[in-house]
């Protein structure tokens, strides 16, 4: 286990498409323990492999009373508008607000390969929806209104 730099700003690593993992095998185990340890010392909610350097369709989400490890995430089902604020570990000390989905049902897989499904609400549904665009090479600072610094 071991904790990642966060790549950050105009890396344009941040802006490429991930591919998707085919098969769970050491190196992806390695990647969540890290991408775990990374989350765990940083004071962010969610991490997606690309912000540690790694252009695979890995993320975790910090629903509050778990970390959640989604390869191959998909957002299956969403509904509804919320108007939500973020930030990101690879913008720092930028926020703004974005239109995201009220809620979500999100597939994936876990690190035991199982498929599994997720539904959120709110600040939770936010999360799944902002680690998701960064697979896709999509920042905050891409969709986000009245973009500013952080107070
Ligand atoms: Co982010």
């Amino acid at each position: 286990m071991a904790i990642r730099n966060i790549v950050k700003d105009n890396d344009p690593i941040l802006k490429k498409k991930c591919r998707e993992v085919e098969s769970i095998d050491d190196k992806i185990i390695t990647l969540l323990d890290d991408m775990r340890d990374t989350l765990s010392v940083s004071n962010g909610v969610g991490l997606a492999a690309p912000q540690v350097g790694i252009l695979r369709r890995v993320i975790l989400v910090d629903t509050g009373d778990e970390i959640l490890e989604l390869i191959n995430p998909v957002i299956v089902k969403q509904s509804g508008h919320q108007d939500s604020l973020e930030g990101c570990l690879s913008v720092p000390g930028i926020r703004g607000h974005v239109d995201r989905p009220k809620k979500v049902t999100v597939q994936g897989y876990d690190r035991e390969g199982n498929l599994m499904e997720y539904k959120a609400q709110d600040f939770v549904a936010t999360i799944f929806c902002h680690e998701t665009d960064h697979l896709d090479g999509i920042l905050f600072t891409d969709k986000a209104t009245g973009i500013g610094k952080e107070k």
